[in-house]
C-alpha cells in the first residue's frame, strides 16, 4: 500500500503534511514531524516585521476543536535565515516556508529573501488583512490574490508557489481560479474559518483576550470538504486539503473530494507528533480494506 504521492514537483513518502502555525519554525520539532511519517512540513508564516503576537490566552480547546487568535507572532523574515540553514541540515523530507503580507508588495519582498534561501516551496498566507484595504483579507479579492501570485512568481525562480486561501470567502473555487491563471503550482484550502467567540459565562468576557479567534479541527472538516470539492472542480493544479484531519478516514475524504495531498494542523496539537503515524497507519488499513494499492485512483472519485 503505497503512500507516495507528488505535488507541484515534490516527492513526497506520504501525502500528510504539516500545515503552517502549530509546530512553529523550529528546525528539531520539525524533524520530529518527519520521524512521525510526516511527507513534508510548512514552517509557521513569516512576516515583514517581528511581530509579538496577542496577549495569552490566545489558544483554547474546545469540544469539537481550537480556537485560536495567535495574532501572527513571528521574527520577520530578515531573521530565519540561520534557522532555515538549520531545517536544510537536518531535515530530508521538504519544507515549505509559509510568508505573509502586511501589504501587498510585502509579499514580493519576503518571497525574494525567501527564494534565495532555496526552500522546497514558497506557501503565501493571503488571510491576513490587507491593511491598504481597511482590514479585509486579501483572500477574499481575486484580482489581488492574483496580483500576489504573479509578484511572487517573478521573484521565485522554479520554487512552486502555493497560495493557501480562506474559507471566508464565499467565492474560493474562483479567486483559487484566479490564482491558477496567475500562475500559482498549487492550493492549499483551508485556514482557519470563523472567526468565532467564546465567553466565560461565569464573568461574562470573551476567553481570548483578542475576542474573536479562527476555527481549526473536526469542526471545520465539512466546510474543508466543500471548499476542497468547489475548487477541484475549477482548477487542474494541485490541492492540500487542510482543516479538521485527524484520522485516515478523514484524509480518504478529503482526497476523495479533490485533494492531493493533506495538511495535518490540529491534530498535532491534539495527538502530538504521532498523528501522522497514525493518520499513515489508518490510510493504509482503509487502502487495503478497499484494494486500493496506491492514491492515485482515490483522488477526486467523489466527483461526476
Ligand atoms: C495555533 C494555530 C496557529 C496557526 N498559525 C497559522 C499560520 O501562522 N499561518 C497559516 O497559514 N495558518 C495558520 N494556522 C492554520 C492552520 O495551518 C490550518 O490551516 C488550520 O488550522 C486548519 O487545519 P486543522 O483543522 O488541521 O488545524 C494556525 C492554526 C492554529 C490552530
Amino acid at each position: 500500500m503505497s503512500l507516495q504521492t507528488n505535488i507541484a514537483g515534490l516527492k513526497l513518502k506520504s501525502p500528510l503534511i504539516l500545515a503552517s502555525g502549530v509546530v512553529g519554525i523550529s528546525a528539531p520539532l520539525l524533524k520530529r514531524c518527519e520521524e512521525n511519517g510526516a511527507g513534508a512540513v510548512t514552517l509557521k508564516s513569516i512576516g515583514p516585521n517581528p511581530r509579538a503576537g496577542h496577549k495569552n490566552p490566545t489558544v483554547l480547546a474546545l469540544q469539537y476543536g481550537i480556537i485560536n487568535a495567535v495574532g501572527l507572532s513571528n521574527v520577520g523574515y530578515k531573521n530565519i535565515d540561520s534557522e532555515i540553514e538549520e531545517i536544510k541540515k537536518i531535515l530530508k523530507i521538504p519544507f515549505i516556508v509559509s510568508i505573509f503580507g502586511e501589504k501587498i508588495k510585502d509579499y514580493k519582498t519576503i518571497a525574494a529573501h525567501i527564494a534565495a534561501l532555496k526552500p522546497n516551496a514558497i506557501e503565501l498566507n493571503v488571510s491576513c488583512p490587507n491593511v491598504e484595504k481597511f482590514g479585509s483579507a486579501f483572500g477574499l479579492d481575486a484580482e489581488l490574490c492574483s496580483k500576489i501570485v504573479s509578484d511572487v512568481k517573478n521573484v521565485s525562480g522554479s520554487i512552486p508557489i502555493i497560495p493557501k486561501l480562506t474559507p471566508q470567502a464565499n467565492n474560493i473555487a474562483d479567486i483559487a481560479k484566479a490564482c491558477e491563471d496567475a500562475g500559482a503550482d498549487a492550493i492549499c484550502a483551508i485556514n482557519t474559518a470563523g472567526p468565532g467567540m467564546v465567553i466565560d459565562i461565569e464573568t461574562a468576557k470573551p476567553m481570548l483576550t483578542f475576542k474573536k479567534g479562527g476555527l481549526s479541527g473536526p469542526m471545520i472538516k465539512p466546510i474543508a470538504i466543500r471548499c476542497v470539492y468547489d475548487i477541484y472542480e475549477k482548477v487542474r493544479i494541485p490541492i492540500i486539503g487542510t482543516g479538521g484531519i485527524v484520522s485516515g478516514k478523514d484524509a480518504i475524504e478529503i482526497m476523495q473530494a479533490g485533494a492531493s495531498c493533506v495538511g495535518i494542523g490540529s491534530a498535532v496539537y491534539y495527538n502530538g507528533f504521532e498523528a501522522f503515524g497514525k493518520i499513515n497507519k489508518e490510510m493504509q488499513a482503509w487502502m487495503k480494506e478497499h484494494n486500493y494499492k496506491n492514491l492515485d485512483k482515490l483522488r477526486g472519485i467523489a466527483h461526476g
